[in-house]
């Protein structure tokens, strides 16, 4: 079950004596005070019931990690500075040398990158498998195989995988799976009736809402697995500003109406650009006929939530220079990374690039560019993407 924009808004908080108002207080700290020193040498970093020193923890993202926690159907939330610090995270609590993890060989570039660089500098190996079939993860599960990585859609080529039939076999042989639910928010499913043991969200994208923040967010049910994910967290010094915790704290109750705003608008333009004939494909896990639609529909529901995130893959016809003069001509859509935010995204990619050669080739020809939609109203994007496919042959 997904939680509703009311748990996220009527949530715990107990505000200061005398005060109460719509926004919980926010609290900055490097330094706390102990009132002695036997409070000091008392106190321990793993249990939430008291302070320590601001890296660990102030009630400003106490608060956050209880409301993410809630979000992800989860019950212990680790804050981290970043998406990617989130995944790294994980990685680095969990592996050790001569150890193995198994990523999609279509998640998010930057884990696949820290697993080619600093994972395999010491001495963990990897392998890339292909996320849309079981049987592929079951084979390649080794002796050393520690972790399995799970994200749906897959990023940028947005293909949905059967999740919970690649948690199983992970299950099956003792394995710890981490989703990465950055794309689902919390909202359109939840990651641990999916099967997985963590569940790591780029607070970044939807839950912050504004482009303005970056934060990650590491979810657990277990106690015992949340422990040795905090120790690595503590030792490592990761943590997150007081204004930043607010700054989502401030997002979180319109979350529910941004991500359902721009599900709708994003599905209105994939289903209008799906018709055009500059177009081969159009990569929608909610749109019939995109690769994996029948597993988002098992996971997420026949009328199920999806992100306002989708692709368009070009007709072999325009050259790459083409797609970059679609994607200059755009004029709301602005080019950057990152989504979830109010204004429309837009980056054109190489996907073959992105692949791995041992896993599963790349069907199209046509050039990629994934599209963020924000928002704007849906007339106006559509308009600006009109115009700007002129630009292909003009
Ligand atoms: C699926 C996914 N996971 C993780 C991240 C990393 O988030 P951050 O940008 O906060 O490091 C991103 C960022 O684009 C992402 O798309």
């Amino acid at each position: 079950m997904s939680p509703s924009s009311t748990d996220l808004i009527a949530h715990p908080y107990t505000p200061p004596p005398g005060f109460e108002a719509p926004q919980p207080g926010v609290h900055k700290a490097s330094t706390v005070f102990f009132k002695n020193v036997a409070a000091l040498r008392a106190r321990d970093w793993k249990h939430r019931h008291g302070y320590t020193y601001g890296l660990l923890g102030t009630p400003t993202t106490f608060l956050l990690e209880e409301r993410i926690a809630t979000l992800e159907g989860g019950r212990h939330c680790l804050l981290l500075p970043s998406g990617l610090a989130a995944l790294a995270n994980v990685s680095l609590a969990l592996l050790s040398t001569g150890d193995e993890v198994l990523i999609p060989d279509n998640a998010y570039g930057p884990l696949k990158a820290m697993a080619e660089g600093e994972l395999a500098q010491w001495g963990i190996t990897h392998q890339f498998y292909n996320p849309q079939d079981p049987a592929d993860l079951q084979r390649r599960i080794g002796p050393g195989t520690r972790l399995v990585w799970l994200e749906a859609p897959g990023s940028v080529t947005m293909e949905f995988p059967p999740l919970p039939q690649l948690a199983a076999v992970c299950r099956a042989r003792g394995i710890t799976t981490a989703l990465d639910n950055t794309w689902g928010a919390g909202l359109a499913f939840n990651g641990f009736e999916q099967g997985a043991d963590i569940v790591v969200q780029a607070l970044t994208k939807y839950p912050s809402g504004g482009g303005d923040v970056l934060m990650g967010s590491v979810v657990t049910r277990e106690e015992a697995l949340h422990l040795k994910l905090a120790l690595c967290h503590m030792r490592l010094g990761w943590g997150v500003g007081g204004n930043d915790a607010e700054a989502v704290l401030r997002s979180l109750p319109s979350l529910h109406l941004r991500y359902r705003a721009q599900d709708a608008a994003a599905r209105e333009l994939a289903r209008w650009l799906a018709a055009r004939a500059e177009l081969a494909q159009v990569l929608h896990p909610a749109l019939d006929g995109s690769p994996g639609h029948a597993h988002w529909r098992a996971v997420c529901g026949e009328r199920g939530l999806a992100a306002g995130l989708f692709s368009i893959v070009f007709q072999p016809r325009y050259s790459p220079e083409q797609v970059d003069a679609f994607c200059d001509a755009l004029r709301l859509f602005r080019i950057g990374h990152s989504w979830g935010g109010p204004t429309s995204l837009v980056v054109p990619y190489k996907v073959p690039a992105m692949r791995s050669a041992a896993v599963a080739v790349w069907p199209h020809a046509g050039t990629l560019v994934r599209l963020s939609v924000g928002l704007e109203e849906v007339a106006d994007l559509r308009a600006d993407l009109e115009q700007a496919l002129g630009a292909l042959t003009g």
